[in-house]
């Protein structure tokens, strides 16, 4: 079956009580066993451990990642804790792409590097820095690709391969492109994070995080660090991720050639430095994009002549564009990661990876074009 059908219909069965055709939430802390015999009959003990409306969003993930386990989460990050904590103990190593989620650097750096765990960040947008960064204590590589907001992109089946080689497992966050353009688990990926809040959610409702395995050894190593530490997601959560997922493809499309248009407009632009897209030829990882992913997806960067001062003064004075932190949703959002999402991450770092400050990040929404670009025009007039 096609992707289409299968967000809208994969994990889910009408209400066998009802008929309900949307799995209802189940607002509840415990289920009742049947005896001590027959304890966990219908598959459920308590809300920690699983619920019932959860599991359909999590077999509907596992499917559309072509994957054979899905756990959800409270956000993005208590997936990503709940991976690293999986597979990483005290005195292992881990190789993470230098340019990850601001969020991500600080679990590795101001928390987990505080319980004996290594970290390299290595440029993983270079298959051979990766592989020089492999310890013989190296258990995972965790690449995200394209990364926020700089939009570098790693081979994926490339840094498979190294993993393999070292007997690591390759975990890659997969957030940007969502499972409709990118399948990492098939470019040979061990597990998929994701912060279910952007495009699965789609509608700026919620957070939430999912990770999805390959392998049922892995997705049991995961369920149970979230059942020991609680990271779960709630059901009302769990019901709208479920519901914005059933118009996930249609959202990307629009969205990505939104962004197309956009970054078109910004190249071409006299006002604009430069600007960073996936599906631009000038984008020096074009190539790239282009081999691993079906779409370019909904995220751009750039920036404007006259670097930081411009860049402010451009988005605190757009119109239709949103000045707030996200990425993903049908409204346009622009931020200025230095000081929004990626104000934990040391200037210096910064610098080094390539979050300038005077970069301007964009996630396209799903207005009609012309607005949005409009908008840009008469903002960078003004600058
Ligand atoms: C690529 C990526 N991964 C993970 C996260 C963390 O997700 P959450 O905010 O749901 O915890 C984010 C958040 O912006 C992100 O952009």
């Amino acid at each position: 079956m096609g992707f289409t059908t299968r967000q809208i219909h994969a994990g889910v069965t009408p209400d066998p009580t009802t008929g309900s055709i949307l799995t209802p939430i189940y607002q509840t802390t415990t289920f009742v066993q049947a005896s001590i015999d027959e304890y966990l009959d219908k598959g459920y003990s308590y809300s920690r451990s699983g619920n019932p409306t959860v599991k359909a969003l999590e077999l509907k993930l596992a499917d559309l990642e072509g994957g054979v386990d899905c756990s959800c989460f409270g956000t993005g990050m208590g997936a990503t804790t709940a991976t690293m904590l999986a597979f990483l103990d005290a005195g292992k190593h881990a190789v993470i792409s230098d340019v990850a989620y601001g969020g991500t650097y600080r679990l590795a750096t101001k928390v987990l590097s505080r319980f004996g765990i290594e970290f390299t960040f290595a440029d993983t947008s270079n298959v051979d820095e990766v592989a020089g960064a492999i310890r013989d204590n190296t258990a995972m590589i965790f690449t995200e690709t394209p990364a926020n907001p700089t939009m570098k992109c790693s081979d994926i089946a490339a840094i498979s391969e190294i993993a393999k080689g070292a007997g690591a497992i390759h975990v890659v966050d997969n957030t940007l492109l969502t499972p409709y353009y990118q399948l990492p688990l098939e470019l040979g990926a061990d597990v998929s994070v994701h912060s279910t809040t952007k495009y699965m959610d789609g509608h700026n409702a919620t957070v939430g995080g999912a990770t999805i395995s390959k392998s049922e050894e892995h997705g049991a190593a995961i369920r149970f660090i979230q059942n020991s530490t609680g990271s779960i997601m709630s059901p009302q959560v769990a019901w709208l991720t479920s519901q914005g997922c059933k118009t996930m493809s249609l959202r990307m499309d629009q969205q990505s050639a939104n962004a197309m248009a956009i970054a078109k407009f910004l190249e071409s632009h006299p006002k604009v430095e430069q600007v960073r897209y996936p599906g631009l030829e000038s984008f020096s990882q074009h190539e790239l994009a282009t081999r691993q992913a079906s779409g370019y997806g909904a995220m751009a960067w750039f920036e404007v002549k006259g670097g930081l001062a411009a860049g402010k003064k451009l988005m605190d004075t757009i119109e239709v564009w949103t000045l707030a932190e996200n990425l993903g949703s049908v409204e346009s959002l622009i931020t200025h990661p230095v000081t929004m999402t990626h104000a934990d991450v040391e200037e210096a770092e910064r610098q080094r990876v390539g979050i300038i400050d005077g970069l301007v990040r964009l996630s396209v929404g799903l207005e009609d074009v012309e607005d949005l670009i409009g908008a840009l025009d008469k903002a960078l007039e003004g600058v």
